[in-house]
């Protein structure tokens, strides 16, 4: 099947979290299935692009609105990533540093929504799957329905993933006439709570809608920032899909980012050695349980709860662990995890920026990684820390819940607790440093999570399962 899949990130070329992954990932194990699986993204000034080989494949302008626009189509060369990469420049508009948060971001993936599907009106075929995550890409269902000028991309089956629902894309109906001319009978597919909304838009016009876990899916209508009714009204196209994560980036025994490699028969001396680097750089304590934090400092994520509730673990459980933050984000939840650094050298110290290879290293060299998450959709990081020997202790919700057991049930190798509160993340980092001290249960906990298979062959399998679906 030739497969398109279109996305605002793709892990090397731009990655702002785990969609980026999750595009990186999944196209490259549909090649290797034997799909045609291609990737089609907005160019952003990343390092990749300075790093790899590009040919021009198509180059015209368009309309967004009655701002007229030139674009190109951009091809690597040499396919290095496992699947064909293609990026649309738009110059003035998707050429920039960063991925998101610009005050224009409406009007730079509007403009490559249109440019891709205008591109892709001039192929001499139609791919048999349009498959759009996220928001950014939540136009481009009906588009194809409605615009008249993408008739020929009509019949095209059309699937939609969601790796966050909490980001919808909303715009003003001011915004409506940057889209090419559509049957206007159908306008009231644009429209959710008196705005032009992206994310509800896909979910009413793709053929197909997936989250990335079960628990998330049934989570949406019920608690999914507005769009409760529509998921509940639209369940019957609605399935959950539980991301896989890519074995050959992360995999403890050959990562390019690590210089102390180990598997399942080495992982207590390989760990001990990462950890040994992490504690020297970082000034902390080496025979000491380590607790990290990996992420973006959101509310989603729980991370304005932790500077409490390390305080109160600090305060009730002195000289008993060491914490470690890499993250960025809201502002003044970065400004409390700096303000924490003089106060407890020697137990806690933080790293406030993008750091990928640094995150690595604290995959395979903490002992537990903490992910309060409010919402988690699935949630990588909880599954590179099981393939690294990492106890994860994450809130029952979501992807976690679907991929943590809790150390105190059958099988079990991770910590698992209810609210997002300074109570339960402090109680359960008193359960973790109790099982650090208990050798025999840690190891047997870390050979238990780092066997579980979370590659992405049973997902790809899933989707296929899907797009044949329909
Ligand atoms: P989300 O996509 O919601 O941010 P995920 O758990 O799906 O959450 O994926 C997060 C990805 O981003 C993981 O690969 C994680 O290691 C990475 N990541 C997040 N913040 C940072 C950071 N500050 N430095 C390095 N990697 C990070
Ligand atoms: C989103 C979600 C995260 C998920 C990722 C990849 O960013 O917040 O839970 O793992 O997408 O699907």
């Amino acid at each position: 099947m030739e497969i398109i899949h279109i996305s605002a990130e793709c892990y090397p070329v731009a990655k702002a979290g785990g969609l980026g992954d999750v595009v990186g990932a999944l196209p490259k194990y549909q090649c290797k299935a034997g799909h045609d699986a291609k990737v089609v993204m907005p160019l952003y000034k990343t390092k990749f692009l300075t790093t790899a080989a590009w040919e021009v494949d198509y180059k015209a302008d368009a309309y967004l609105g009655n701002q007229y626009f030139a674009y190109t189509v951009l091809k690597e060369k040499n396919n290095t990533l496992g699947f064909p990469l293609y990026l649309i420049e738009i110059p003035g508009l998707t050429n920039r540093e960063k991925i998101y948060g610009y005050a224009d971001d409406t009007e730079r993936f509007l403009a490559f929504q249109i440019a891709l599907l205008d591109w892709m009106s001039q192929w001499q075929h139609i791919p048999d799957i349009i498959h759009c995550h996220d928001h950014h890409t939540g136009l481009i269902p009906f588009m194809m329905q409605y615009c008249y000028r993408y008739a020929k991309l009509s019949s095209i089956r059309s699937i939609f993933t969601i790796h966050n629902a909490q980001y919808q894309g909303w715009m003003g109906w001011n915004k409506l006439h940057y889209l090419p001319h559509f049957d206007e009978w159908k306008t009231g597919l644009l429209e959710w709570q008196h705005s032009i909304n992206p994310l509800a838009c896909a979910i009413k016009c793709a053929w197909k809608v997936t989250t990335v876990s079960n628990t998330y899916m049934g989570e949406l209508r019920y608690q999914s920032n507005g769009l409760e009714s529509l998921f509940e009204y639209e369940k019957g196209k609605c399935l959950g899909i539980l991301n896989g994560i890519d074995n050959e980036v992360w995999n403890p025994l050959t990562d390019t980012y690590l210089e102390n490699h180990f598997d399942v028969k080495t992982v207590g001396k390989g760990k001990k050695k990462n950890k040994e680097l992490i504690c020297n750089q970082f000034n902390l304590d080496i025979t000491k349980p380590l607790f990290v934090f990996i992420g973006r400092l959101v509310g989603e994520k729980a991370a304005d709860v932790l500077p409490d509730a390390i305080k109160t673990a600090l305060y009730y459980m002195p000289n008993q662990a060491n914490y470690l933050i890499l993250g960025t984000g809201e502002a003044h939840v970065e400004w409390q995890f700096e303000q924490m650094m003089a106060a407890y050298p020697g137990q806690y110290n933080a790293v406030i920026g993008y750091k990928e290879a640094l995150s690595h290293l604290l995959y395979a060299g903490a002992d537990f990684l903490l992910m309060p998450s409010r919402v988690e959709p699935c949630g990588l990081n909880q599954m590179y820390a099981m393939r690294y020997g990492t106890v994860p202790m994450v809130r029952n919700t979501g992807g976690l819940a679907d991929t943590v057991v809790d150390m105190g049930d059958s099988n079990g190798f991770g910590i698992k607790f209810n609210h997002a509160s300074i109570n339960d993340i402090t109680y359960s980092i008193g359960r973790a440093i109790e099982v650090f001290h208990n050798s025999d249960q840690l190891n047997s906990m870390r050979k238990t999570m780092m066997q579980i298979d979370h590659s992405w062959e049973q997902t790809v399998s899933d989707y296929t399962s899907v797009y044949q679906s329909f």
